[in-house]
C-alpha cells in the first residue's frame, strides 16, 4: 500500500519523519511530494496511492479522477473544504481531518496578532493593551476555546455565538458568556476573533451589515478562512469606520487595495501560518497516518466527514 504526502507547503521535517514512521510500522510507503508547483505533479504522484495526506491542498474533480486506487483521504488539519467531498463519496473514498491536532497554534497566532494590532503593528508610539477588553469568540469549536482561554488569561472579559453548542453549560465552565444571536457578539466585541468553517452557508456572511456592529476602535481577526469574509463590502465599510482593524491570516483578495487605502489598519500574512508551528506538524501529520494506518488495517473509521 502506498500513501502519498501531498503538500504545496510542506511540514515541519520532524512531522515528516514521524509520518514515514507510522506508515512504514504499519509495512506501508511513503510516497512524498512536497514543495510542488504545478498540479500535474499531484495528479501524476496520486496515480497509484491508496491513501493521501493533505494540509490545504486542493483535492479537486480532477485529482480524485486520476487516483484509480485511493481508498482514503486525511486533510491533516480541521478545515476540510479543499476536498471535494461529492467526487471523493461519489467514487467510494473516506475523507477524514484531523480536529483539535493544529489548534493551539492557530489560537496562539489569533492572541499574537490581537497584540500586534493593539501595538499599532510594532510601529513607534503608544499603542493599547488588550486586558480589559472585549473578546468575541465566533464558532466555539478546539481553537475557539482555547483563544477563549487564553484571552481570560489576558484579562479579556470573553463572549461566545455558536449556535451548534447547545450545552450553555459548556461556556459557563470556561468562564465565557454566551450570547444569543451573532449580531448581539459583534456588537459586544472590541475583539473580535473569528472560528467558522468555510462552507457554502458561510461564505461571504460576515458582511458589511455584521461587521458595522463592532464597537469603536473595534478589530476582526480572522484565523479561520477569507472566503467567509464579504471583502467588497468590508473595504466600504473601512472608508467609513476609521476606527475599524483587520488581522487576516491569509491575505484577503483585495489586500492590495485594503493596504493602499488603511495600511495603519489592516494586517495580514504573506502566507497562511495558523497551523505552521512544527508542534502542530508533527500533530496533525502523524495524527493524519495514524487515522489512514487505522483505517486500511482496521477499517476504522473516526473522524470520517463523508
Ligand atoms: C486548518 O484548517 O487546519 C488550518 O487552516 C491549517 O491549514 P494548513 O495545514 O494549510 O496550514
Amino acid at each position: 500500500m502506498k500513501v502519498l504526502v501531498a503538500t504545496e507547503k510542506p511540514f515541519a521535517k520532524a512531522a515528516t519523519a514521524g509520518i514515514r514512521e507510522v506508515v512504514e510500522a504499519a509495512g506501508f510507503e511513503l510516497v512524498l511530494l512536497e514543495n510542488y508547483t504545478d498540479k500535474s505533479q499531484f495528479v501524476e504522484a496520486v496515480k497509484d496511492v491508496e491513501a493521501l495526506i493533505v494540509r490545504s491542498d486542493k483535492v479537486t474533480a480532477d485529482i480524485v479522477a486520476a487516483a484509480q486506487n485511493l481508498k482514503i483521504v486525511v486533510r491533516a488539519g480541521a478545515g476540510f473544504d479543499n476536498l471535494d467531498l461529492a467526487s471523493l463519496t461519489a467514487k467510494g473514498v473516506v475523507a477524514m481531518n484531523t480536529p483539535g491536532q493544529n489548534s493551539n497554534a492557530v489560537a496562539e497566532l489569533a492572541l499574537g496578532m490581537m497584540i500586534y494590532m493593539s501595538r499599532g503593528q510594532f510601529a513607534p508610539g503608544s499603542g493599547s493593551e488588550i486586558a480589559g477588553k472585549s473578546l468575541g469568540i465566533h464558532a466555539y469549536g478546539n481553537v475557539g476555546r482555547l483563544v477563549a482561554k487564553y484571552g481570560k488569561a489576558f484579562g479579556m472579559t470573553v463572549y461566545a455565538y455558536d449556535p451548534f453548542v447547545t450545552d450553555k453549560a459548556i461556556f459557563a465552565a470556561d468562564g465565557v458568556t454566551p450570547v444569543d444571536s451573532v449580531e448581539e457578539l459583534y456588537s459586544k466585541s472590541e475583539f473580535l476573533s473569528l472560528h467558522i468553517p468555510a462552507t457554502p452557508k458561510t461564505i461571504g456572511t460576515i458582511n458589511k451589515e455584521l461587521l458595522s456592529k463592532l464597537p469603536k476602535g473595534g478589530a476582526l481577526i480572522n484565523t479561520a478562512r477569507k472566503e467567509v469574509i464579504n471583502e467588497a463590502e468590508l473595504e466600504e465599510l473601512f472608508a467609513e469606520r476609521t476606527d475599524l482593524k483587520y488581522a487576516s491570516d491569509i491575505a484577503p483578495s483585495n489586500i492590495e487595495s485594503l493596504k493602499a487605502k488603511f495600511a495603519s489598519r489592516v494586517f495580514a500574512t504573506p502566507k497562511k501560518m495558523g497551523a505552521e508551528t512544527s508542534e502542530a506538524n508533527i500533530n496533525a501529520g502523524i495524527a493524519a497516518a495514524s487515522q489512514i494506518v487505522s483505517f486500511l488495517k482496521d477499517g476504522i473509521t473516526k473522524f470520517k466527514v463523508n
